[in-house]
């Protein structure tokens, strides 16, 4: 990681496992700030910080080329805490031993801490725990050997040195994930750790200070221009530039594509005229999006068209601005950008990873951009929910902040489009089309193994076609792992009875945008009104160009749970939602079938392109 240390704070080195985010999520949540660095940072580059967090992993650590930390953490004189892969490389590295476990354990198990006739001393992380509590674990090696200094304080059935601690130095291993819910005191332990570290107090109202002060010295006497989305994180950060430098050293931008959800522009154009806010310029170029878009199906084509298109209308309406406002004078101006923590490091995780997509604050013309020191990015190190939270203190309404995430080309990835009347075609004649099951004419994104694949969705008709089971949701799984024409199952909720669907070529237009807008609008209102809002961590809505009348179309509903989008289990809606949802969707004008996406990703991706 560039720049000074975080002075104070609770460092986590990455070895690459799902865990590091949640273990700083978790620790500023107890109020004190954590950061996440590559495991081999250089330990001169740790000096200040209060302690220092290993954190999980998938490899073994006796392998060649797993990842490794330098040894050189140990001499900071900070507390160190070893978490399952952390737990054995610090053990492997400190001149114990790690081996393939007899039993390798995945899941719940019980721990049982030493008792204080054989541990006489001090154990700041279990004393006062019960003696036996449920953990969560994951691994196929242990520790077989302890390091010189060290003593055990936790076993499980199967793993004897499930914890380990060298009280003197403040070295601490533990082999269970205590980062997760399941596992009980998890919290407590690592907040016991936390404390231990005596860091530095972490808040968001004291970030906020901070933050205010580094805009100011980061500004200068320069202007900032932003482009806001109507997404969370740019419009958070558009109000925190306006607090902090006023409405007169900030201009932004909004591009209407015609392509946002219902209200969406008009909801963000009273939040800021409540706060006074009246520097944003709103330009509407939804004609000019619905042109270009003309005769476009492919889905990488929809999105590049998209992409290009806002880079247009943003070159246009900045030269325009340029021309009449003092603010935009070459030389006396920054990018403001929205960029979020979890955007911009590269960890042990993402290090190795072969890049899926390019997040777009960081395409190349951006970061030869930030190289100049010609970028702002107020947020650049608080989590979602902490930019959430932010944005509420800041006087943002709370609907508009805990908003689900909603994809940069909108309703766009949303709308499903046919060049001919048939996709794929030779692949479905291959596929039984017995009742209840019927393969749909169009395909969609999903993603299986490392790839990306390009496939059918097939649905499944039911008696009681509001009713998940436990059937169901098996063979959502099923299907697309032997059937490699398929990634996705869809319940129909409209119709119990199998019908035959055809395709329609269309393309994205004002009408079908229309259309998605008013199933999406009933969508959210019923997720609301049902209470589910904040328990679904996204619902996309998609409109599907076949239908069982000529010209019909066809609705999908994707309510999925995840942490971070990376992977997401389909959310299991109550049936009277179901029911309600379906039935006032059935009622819009050229709706002619509901169905519920009943995949989890992989093998379906969240969004359908
Ligand atoms: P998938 O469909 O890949 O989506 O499972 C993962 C998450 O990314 C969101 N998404 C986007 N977000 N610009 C964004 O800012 C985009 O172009 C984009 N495409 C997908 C999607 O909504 C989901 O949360």
């Amino acid at each position: 990681m560039e720049g000074p240390v975080h002075t104070g704070s609770i460092a986590i080195l990455d070895f690459g496992g799902q865990y590091a985010h949640l273990i700083a999520s978790r620790i500023r949540r107890f109020g004190y700030p954590s950061y996440i660095y590559p495991c081999d940072t250089d330990p001169e580059a740790l000096q200040g910080v209060a302690g220092i967090i290993l954190s999980g992993g998938p490899q073994s650590v006796y392998e060649k080329g797993s990842p490794q930390a330098d040894t050189g953490i140990f001499d900071l004189g900070v507390p160190v805490l070893g978490l399952c892969y952390g737990h054995q490389w610090m053990a492997h590295t400190l001149g114990g031993k790690v081996s393939p476990a007899q039993v390798k354990e995945y899941g719940r198990t019980e721990a049982q801490r030493m008792k204080n006739e054989k541990l006489t001393m001090k154990n700041d992380l279990f004393d006062s725990l019960p003696e036996k509590w449920t953990v969560w674990m994951s691994h196929g090696d242990e520790v077989s050997e302890l390091p010189e200094g060290f003593v055990r304080i936790a076993s499980t059935k199967d793993c004897i040195n499930a914890a380990m601690m060298n009280a003197e130095r403040r070295f601490f291993g533990i082999q269970w994930h205590n980062e997760v819910t399941h596992t009980e005191h998890g919290m407590e332990v690592l907040e016991r750790f936390a404390k231990l570290c005596k860091p530095a107090q972490w808040s968001i109202k004291s970030y906020a200070d901070h933050v205010g002060e580094q805009i100011k010295k980061d500004v200068g006497d320069r202007k900032v221009f932003m482009l806001v989305s109507g997404g969370v994180d740019s419009t958070v950060a558009f109000t925190l530039l306006n607090k902090v430098l006023g409405a007169d050293r900030v201009q932004g931008l909004l591009v209407d594509t015609g392509l946002m959800r219902k209200g969406e522009v008009k909801m963000i154009e009273e939040a800021f005229e409540k706060l006074g806010i009246n520097n944003l310029h709103i330009e509407e170029a939804s004609e000019e999006f619905f042109r270009k878009l003309e005769g476009v199906c492919d889905p990488e084509e929809k999105r590049k068209v998209i992409g290009n298109t806002f880079l247009d209308v943003q070159r246009r309406v900045f030269d325009a601005l340029k021309a009449h406002s003092s603010k935009l004078k070459a030389g006396e101006w920054m990018l403001g950008q929205g960029t979020i923590y979890p955007d911009t490091i590269e960890t042990g995780g993402t290090k190795h990873a072969d890049k899926i997509k390019t997040h777009h604050n960081r395409v190349e013309a951006i970061q030869k951009m930030i190289d100049q020191g010609l970028v702002i990015e107020p947020l650049k190190e608080l989590y979602k929910d902490e930019v959430r939270i932010l944005g509420e203190e800041l006087g943002l309404p709370h609907e508009l902040v805990w908003r689900h995430p909603f994809p940069g080309p909108g309703l766009g990835v949303r709308i499903l489009c046919a060049k001919n009347r048939e996709q794929g075609a030779g692949s479905r004649e291959q596929l039984a089309q017995d009742a209840p099951y019927m393969v749909l004419p169009v395909q969609s994104v999903g993603v299986q193994g490392d790839g990306r694949t390009y496939r059918h969705a097939i649905v499944v008709f039911h008696d009681r076609p509001a009713e998940v089971t436990q059937d169901l949701l098996e063979l959502a799984t099923k299907i697309p792992n032997s059937n490699k024409e398929i990634n996705r199952v869809l319940l129909c909720t409209s119709q119990s009875a199998p019908v035959k669907f055809s395709l329609h070529p269309s393309a994205i237009t004002r009408e079908r945008a229309d259309l998605l807008r008013e199933a999406d609008d009933v969508v959210l209102h019923e997720m609301q009104r049902a209470g589910l809002y904040e328990k679904i961590w996204q619902f996309p809505v998609v409109l599907l160009p076949c239908g069982t009348k000529p010209g019909g179309q066809s609705i999908v509903l994707r309510p999925i749970e995840s942490t971070d989008a990376m992977t997401a289990n389909a959310y299991v809606l109550p049936s009277a939602v179901l029911q309600s949802m379906t039935k006032r969707i059935m009622a819009l004008p050229g709706v002619d079938a509901v169905f519920l996406d009943l995949t989890n990703k992989p093998p379906g991706t969240i969004e359908w392109e």
